[in-house]
């Protein structure tokens, strides 16, 4: 199976080799566990690093928020994007029905699944991208009413993106929750997200205040063997890294 390096420091030597390339990878965890920095650090170092191009589109915060705030790790996403590298699409905006200033949007009313995957396919065909990330689910699945119509848009989503030869990554929010404690784990808000995946990393906390610990565990990687441990995992000022437990606990 082909491969291409996730970006995240540390972490393609635990799946042998980086993702399975043209496949969907579903990022999970409580808010605040660094689902947005992981998908964004995908598609950054996977330009600079393996020359593919990427889609970002962002239902959670406003493009310009993401710009300032990925500085902080010295991530100059405008020049990506003036380098039709690395497109943003604002579906922030058509969220709150208001017209978005940026370049690439979704406009509002437009937020049925059908147009939305017609116009990121449309995004990512213009910049030959390679990469896709959709953060996230359930920001995008708040325009749709019942679950019945969630569940068909994330089945469809995961369709085309096969389809598309894209690697892509979709992003979910699930409770807090401790592994481990014996409570039956949920790994995506619907349940369907996880299983259109091909595969699964969970992100968590162990512990809470100043003691937590930020993990990253492998719940599933269809075709490739992979790290089962709960790996301790660092958001530095070079983005997010991945450590063996050994490492950190010695
Ligand atoms: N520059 C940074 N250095 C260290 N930690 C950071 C930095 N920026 C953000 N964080 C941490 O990452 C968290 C946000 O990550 P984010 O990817 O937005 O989470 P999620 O998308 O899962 O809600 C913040 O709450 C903060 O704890
Ligand atoms: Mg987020």
């Amino acid at each position: 199976m082909d491969r291409t390096t996730s970006g995240i420091y540390g972490l393609d030597e635990l799946l042998g080799g980086g993702f399975p390339k043209k496949r969907a990878i579903l990022v999970s965890g409580a808010c605040g566990t660094g689902k947005s920095i992981f998908s964004m650090q995908f598609a950054y170092r996977g330009i600079l690093e393996a020359e593919e191009p990427a889609v970002f589109v962002t239902f959670d915060e406003m493009p310009d928020k993401i710009r300032q705030d990925m500085l902080n790790f010295k991530w100059n996403l405008k020049e990506l994007e003036d380098n039709d590298l690395l497109a943003i699409v604002d579906a922030t905006s058509a969220r709150a029905g208001v017209p978005s200033e940026e370049e690439h949007s979704i406009l509002p009313g437009q937020l049925d699944i059908d147009k939305l995957l017609v116009d990121i396919l449309g995004v990512a065909r213009n910049i030959g991208a390679k990469r896709l990330v959709i953060d996230s689910i359930p920001a995008m699945a708040s325009q749709l009413e019942q679950e019945s119509q969630i569940r068909r848009a994330v089945l469809k989503l995961a369709y085309i993106v096969s389809r598309s030869g894209l690697t892509t990554i979709f992003t979910s929010e699930i409770p807090e929750q401790s592994l481990g404690s014996g409570a039956a784990m949920q790994f995506s808000k619907y349940e369907v997200e996880e299983y259109v995946a091909d595969g699964v990393i969970i992100l968590n906390f162990l512990g809470v205040g100043t003691g937590a610990t930020r993990t990253l565990y492998v719940r599933k990687m269809r075709g490739t063997k992979h790290s089962l441990e709960i790996h301790p995992l660092e958001i530095t000022e070079k983005g997010i890294v991945v450590k063996k437990v050994e490492e950190v606990f010695k």
